[in-house]
């Protein structure tokens, strides 16, 4: 990053340093983890073995004979020799205990539809029949891989402790993708298994699923990977509710399925911890989506540890986690780490305003929810569309948490006086798809909050800021956010790429020849300050990605995606500020010689919404004669992210066709005079996260 003397304060005009909050004593004397020796055990020279802390959570089949083998950078292998199962450790083992307890409550959308209380013995029998079908009828086995695209529904955590059960994996693709997306990933993980939804509620409709089923396999089919079987999880069991017809001998409802296995028991699988346990895909620089694959033994202890001292859960808690489950947040800390920990967990089918904004407040309510953990797009939402609801309702939370973006300090704020009534903990969790759980953020009970930041490296990390030279910048100057150390909640790899994998998150400071871990810095991606009192503050991504409301989307999606209509010659993204979602995409495109531009944005929004999904629609397109170019021919996409945002293009002289800035700015800038005023701290922060955008 070229300007990595930016001082903190430079970027934070907007976002003033800001004084800290500590917990109130009624958190305190109940958290977790209260005993400041923690840090002691985390310090970096009881590093590796302080993370047995976490294993020693979870039930092992075999205990490990080593803590992790770094022989090979940056594959890293977690308690080696090591034997356990996921499904065991998230249900079997609570039922001694807990066997009558909710694991899962699960609230449908439409509000006079009755809640699912599951009980741990009830998820335990629902868990092994599905493992059932998925040996006998499916004859799936550890190792193979099946591809999920599920909505919040509780059959999805159900279908997840099912393969971990069999040691299958699962990737569960987001239900709000398109069948296409589905179908890349079909592909990429090689799965002949589709397990999906009829239909699901969404903001008041009842939507077609199953639809996308048909997309997604012919899409995979069409690139040379056969599905079997589609397994298809029916709303109303028993009920016929989407029109999509079903394919013979291919699609079976799961409810036809378990009929034949009432009582059926599957023993767990005793899987080696470094067993892969699922894939979640992400996006990243290039248009292909990468399958992070996490394992077993190393993801489970972490999520199980920082679940339990981060989000607090204990037991006795009613915990609800506003993510959805087809996004990493979901898996780690709605379904894994949350079961490993004996909690109750929500899971809501739909939007969090409909039909009102009062509605998460009433679920609170009528739930006794006391953690509650969401993304700043969301709470700036509920602000936005109701902020005096919270108050109606007769809720109190102990704890909150936010992920998944930068929260804005005012924001932050509302979040805590209003929500948590001044009385909850917030945590700020910063994390990746990658990193399994969460790696900067505060532990609740023993550091104070400061808004903005998100706190300092989570127990045992060792987060460094650094130069693009690799060199560590002072504190409070910004550069590119990297982790020195491995843990156990990081990704084995990309699947079926390991070069890729070394190349995104390492290539840029590794010395390659080096065997030793010390050498293998992990880059997340981020821009970030690391300040003297050692809080982390993200200043967003560095690289080709845009955080749309939480969301990772790759500009290469997005344009490969364009370029699939027939009159788009040329395709950029760039983020443009959002006052709710932090960021939008933009997109600005050339023709073809002889197409009438007439009507191509809305194919081209159409198209990506087909092929990626919603919350991939563009808020602008914008089509221009041509766009800024360098003498050899590549796209500044600077130049064009700064129009988008009002900033300042810079120098503009080296461009091949100059002439092209002024007349863009113009068509740009007329028709989205309203947002003229993109607050100063965002300014600089997109500054930082355009100067590196790719020019090509
Ligand atoms: C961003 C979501 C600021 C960051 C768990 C990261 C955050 C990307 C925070 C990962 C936070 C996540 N504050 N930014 N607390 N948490 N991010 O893979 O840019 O969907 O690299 O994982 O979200 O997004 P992902």
């Amino acid at each position: 990053m070229a300007k990595d003397k930016v001082k903190e304060s430079e970027i934070a005009v907007h976002w003033q340093e800001e004084g800290i909050i500590h917990p109130k004593k009624e958190f305190v004397d109940q958290a977790n983890m209260a005993d400041p020796n923690v840090l002691d055990r985390f310090k970096a020279e009881n590093w590796p073995d302080c993370y047995e802390e976490y294993a020693e959570l979870l039930d092992w089949d075999k205990r490990w004979s080593k803590t992790v083998d770094t022989s090979n950078p940056p594959f890293y292998n977690w308690w080696v020799g090591g034997k356990l199962n996921a499904s065991y450790n998230c249900v079997d083992r609570h039922l001694k205990e807990h066997r009558n307890k909710a694991a899962l409550i699960w609230v449908p959308e439409p509000e006079e539809e009755a809640h699912q209380v599951i009980t741990y013995q009830e998820l335990w029998v629902r868990v092994n029949e599905f493992a059932a079908v998925l040996k006998d009828e499916c004859g799936l086995k550890a190792g193979d891989r099946v591809t999920l695209h599920m909505p919040m529904v509780p059959e999805l955590p159900v279908t997840m402790l099912a393969c971990a059960r069999l040691g299958v994996v699962h990737s569960q693709v987001f239900g709000g993708f398109s069948g296409e997306a589905c179908g890349d990933r079909i592909v990429d993980s090689e799965s002949r298994i589709l397990i999906t939804s009829d239909t699901y509620y969404r903001a008041g409709k009842l939507l077609n699923h199953q639809e996308k089923a048909d997309i997604a396999v012919k899409h995979a089919e069409s690139q040379g990977n056969n599905v079997d079987k589609v397994l298809i999880w029916r709303r109303y069991p028993g009920k016929v509710s989407s029109n999509s017809k079903m394919t013979d001998g291919r699609d079976f409802y799961v409810d036809d399925l378990l009929k034949r296995k009432k009582g059926a028991r599957v023993a767990p699988e005793s899987m080696d911890a470094d067993a892969p346990l699922f894939l979640m895909y992400t996006s990243g620089t290039t248009a292909r989506p990468k399958g992070c694959q996490h394992s077993t033994g190393g993801y489970m202890s972490y999520v199980a540890g920082t679940t339990k001292y981060y989000q607090d859960v204990h037991p006795e808690d009613v915990y609800w986690c506003f993510a959805d489950i087809g996004w990493i947040t979901g898996h780690s800390y709605i379904v894994y780490g949350p079961l490993a920990n004996a909690a109750t967990a929500v899971v809501y089918e739909g939007s969090p305003a409909y039909p009102d904004a009062g509605r998460p407040w009433r679920i609170a309510e009528q739930l006794g929810v006391n953690i509650f953990h969401t993304a700043p797009t969301t709470i700036r939402m509920l602000r936005k569309l109701g902020p005096d609801e919270p108050a109606k309702y007769n809720f109190q939370f102990k704890h909150m948490t936010t992920v998944g973006e930068p929260i804005e300090p005012e924001v932050w704020r509302w979040y805590y006086e209003y929500i948590g009534k001044g009385e909850a903990v917030i945590v700020d969790t910063y994390w990746q798809t990658e990193t399994g759980g969460f790696i900067g953020t505060t532990l609740p009970a023993l550091q104070p909050m400061k808004p903005g930041s998100c706190g300092p490296g989570a127990l045992g990390m060792q987060p460094v800021v650094l130069n693009d030279d690799g060199n560590s910048v002072e504190p409070g100057s910004a550069g590119n956010l990297c982790m020195k150390n491995p843990w156990p909640g990081r990704m084995q790899t990309i699947y079926g790429d390991p070069d890729r994998f070394v190349e995104t998150y390492f290539g840029k400071f590794a010395k390659r020849d080096s065997k030793k871990w010390q050498d293998w810095p992990y880059v997340t991606g981020d821009g970030g300050t690391l300040s003297e009192d050692g809080y982390i503050r993200i200043l967003g991504r560095v690289d080709d990605v845009i955080n749309v409301a939480g969301h990772r989307l790759g500009t290469k999606e997005l344009e490969s995606a364009a370029l699939t209509v027939e009159a788009v010659g040329e395709a950029a993204a760039v983020p443009a500020y959002d006052e709710l979602k932090g960021r939008v995409p933009e997109l600005y495109i050339s023709l073809k010689p002889g197409f009438d531009p007439s009507g191509v944005d809305v194919q081209v929004k159409n198209t990506i919404e087909k092929m990626i999904g919603p919350i991939a629609r563009p808020s602008h397109i914008w089509v221009t004669s041509d766009l800024p170019k360098t003498s050899s021919g590549k796209i500044m996409r600077r130049v064009i992210a700064a129009i988008s945002n009002f900033m300042d293009p810079g120098d503009t002289t080296t461009l091949s066709n100059p002439e092209i800035v002024e007349p863009i700015t113009k068509q740009v800038q007329a028709a989205k005079k309203a947002m003229d005023a993109v607050p100063e701290g965002e300014r600089k922060k997109l500054e930082l996260e355009v100067q590196n955008f790719g020019d090509d």
